[in-house]
């Protein structure tokens, strides 16, 4: 990946990051095969970046830790299984071939009774277990595969 700092091809002084380049040809991700990648569970990775937000696959398997993401709302994108978020007031429960948006700000705890593919639609930099102290569950959300 082209670091932050770096001009972009065309020679301005725009960020890579928050520029579309006119050379770069579009590339096709192929969902399945990104999954296929990894085994962690709770640990998502970046596929593609769509301005300053991030599109990661993730396999959730049990219960995560409350938590709350300030600074980004959170898209929540089942591709196989079923989640359960658990709110304050009441959960919610998507199947496979439904999404949610969590406002920022609002608490929530992913439950994954079984093994569980999403994928999540964040602000760059945002940290997996967000506000909640670091713990076991918290990786480096900034991988990319
Ligand atoms: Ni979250």
């Amino acid at each position: 990946m082209v670091a932050k700092t770096d001009r972009g091809l065309c020679g301005c002084s725009i960020s890579p990051m928050n520029h579309k380049e006119p050379n770069v040809a579009p590339t096709v991700v192929n969902l399945s095969n990104k999954l296929d990648l990894f085994t962690e569970r709770w640990s998502p990775k970046v596929i593609a970046q769509v301005d300053d937000f991030q599109f990661k696959l993730a396999k959730l398997e049990g219960e995560f830790v409350w938590h709350s993401h300030p600074e980004t709302d959170e898209v929540f994108i089942v591709l196989a299984g079923q989640l359960r978020i658990d709110f304050r007031d009441e959960p919610v429960t998507l199947q496979t071939g439904e999404m949610l948006v969590v406002p920022a700000g609002v608490e929530h705890k992913p439950v994954a009774e079984s093994a569980c593919h999403v994928m999540l639609l964040v602000r760059e930099g945002t940290v997996n277990t967000g506000n909640a102290p670091e713990n076991q569950l918290t990786t480096d959300s900034s991988q990319w595969i």
